[in-house]
């Protein structure tokens, strides 16, 4: 007999079904609790509520584990390209050679964007943030594709516009970073493959010849595919509420990038490095900022460290601050703020207020000061993160769809005034 849990409320029992994972995770179903009893469950920020079943990605918190489609993501940075797993994200299975060219040929074909989004790059202040540059961007496409608003489209037609998203992506990023230095966009060289591609559109000067450099494309395929999918994190999540109005897949994906832009989620790999810049500044005291993170009274936190599911390690981290190590190396880079990122991570991991809380480096604590030693600039970095992202939230984003899922729409428990009559203005 299948697992059930039970439930009494005001005096009555009531069961439920007991859901289970195919790596034992277990949840009780309560989406006919409000039917049968009148409850529903209170849980603000999601701490612990599962809002859809998904085979794409695995994480064990508690272990520190995590798998895209079964895949381990150590082998996956050791072994595969980013598109490689972006197809293995979409598709559900690691592509065959052909496979792969196949995919990488599609990509090529729609990696140009429409000359007149350039007006739109215009239009925007120098200095304007890439993040919110980058969301605009999202947006402006569906106006170019206007046949993606339709939800009723065929999978065909839907699988154009995630390879457009996934090529024209890079090109619009290398947009967003020229149009910060001011110079001329580069053209895409489809001779390339993706991460030399975008490489080239970022950092090659029009007049200049521009080799990309191997270390570069390694340190990219590796960082993005650590990024590329996280389950059901709050962009994630974003993606798919909004998505599942039937919005487009463009405005699904600006709604996710916007989520992703905070410092609470892919926004703290520009905030640790400011925090880094800030306590080089500052002398290098360490303990001084993390006696400031301990203090209730102080709103300073350590930038990329803790995580909401993470309680142990965040693996993404442990590779990428192997990985931080092996790029400034080849790059011959002497990195004061990685000795004090470094520093850091010692000291907090010592303190029992860190180790009480299980707060440890998560994914953004070490990537920025690769980003950094490539030369992209702190404000960049979040579009890296969302360049890398992107595959996860279109896999999220295909499933969802393709199961059919209801809108999402939460309930809420309501705590304001009862009804009152209405007092007219001369009489309050
Ligand atoms: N520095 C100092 N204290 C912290 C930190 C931190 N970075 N993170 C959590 N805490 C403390 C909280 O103050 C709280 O303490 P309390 O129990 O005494 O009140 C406790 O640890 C639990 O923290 P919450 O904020 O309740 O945990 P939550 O799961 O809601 O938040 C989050 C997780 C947002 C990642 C948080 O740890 C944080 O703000 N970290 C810094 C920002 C960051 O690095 N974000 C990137 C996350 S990874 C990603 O999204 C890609």
């Amino acid at each position: 007999m299948s697992e059930t849990a039970k439930i009494i409320l005001d005096g009555k029992e009531y069961e439920l079904p007991v859901i289970t994972g195919t790596e034992n995770e277990k949840a009780i179903d309560i989406s006919n609790l409000r039917s049968m009893s009148g409850y529903i469950t209170l849980d603000t920020g999601y701490k612990n509520t599962g809002a859809t079943t998904s085979a794409i990605t695995f994480l064990d918190g508690e272990k520190g584990i995590l798998h895209y489609r079964g895949y381990s993501i150590e082998e996956l940075a050791e072994k595969a390209s980013f598109t490689e797993v972006a197809y293995l994200l979409l598709d559900g299975e690691l592509p065959t050679q052909k496979q792969l060219e196949d995919f990488n040929n599609e990509i090529k074909i729609h990696t140009l964007v429409n000359e007149d989004l350039q007006n739109i790059f215009k239009s925007f202040p120098t200095g304007s943030h890439p993040m919110g540059q980058l969301i605009s961007m999202m947006s402006a496409l569906s106006a170019y594709y206007p046949k993606s608003l339709d939800p009723n489209r065929s999978d065909e037609q839907k699988r154009r516009t995630m390879l457009r998203l996934i090529a024209k992506m890079p090109t619009l990023c290398a947009m967003i970073y020229k149009k910060r230095t001011g110079h001329p966009f580069i053209y895409p060289n489809n001779k390339l493959d993706y991460v030399s591609n975008f490489l080239n559109m970022t950092f090659k000067h029009v007049s200049d010849e521009y080799e990309v450099d191997p270390v570069y494309v390694d340190a990219m395929n590796k960082l993005l595919i650590l990024h590329a999918d996280h389950e059901q994190n709050c962009s994630a999540s974003t993606v798919r509420l909004v998505g599942s109005s039937h919005a487009s897949l463009y405005a699904s994906i600006a709604a996710g990038v916007a989520a992703l832009w905070g410092p609470l989620h892919g926004g703290a790999n520009q905030q640790v490095l400011e925090m880094l810049e800030q306590i080089k500044a500052d002398g290098g005291d360490v303990a001084k900022f993390i006696n400031k993170a301990k203090d209730k009274n102080d709103p300073f936190r350590l930038m990329g460290f803790g995580h909401r599911v993470y309680k142990n390690f965040d693996p993404r981290a442990k590779i990428i601050k192997k990985a931080c190590d092996d790029v400034l190396n080849k790059l011959g880079i002497n990195d004061p703020i990685l000795e004090i990122a470094k520093k850091l991570e010692e000291v907090a991991l010592k303190d029992s207020y860190f180790v009480e809380r299980k707060l440890y480096p998560n994914v953004d604590f070490y990537s920025g000061i690769i980003y950094r030693a490539m030369g992209f600039p702190t404000d960049m970095f979040t579009v890296m993160f969302a360049l890398g992202r992107l595959p996860g939230w279109i896999a999220q984003w295909k499933e969802m769809t393709k199961e059919g899922q209801p809108i999402g729409r939460p309930r809420q428990i309501y705590t304001g005034n009862n009804l009152r009559p209405f007092v007219e203005i001369n009489k309050r």
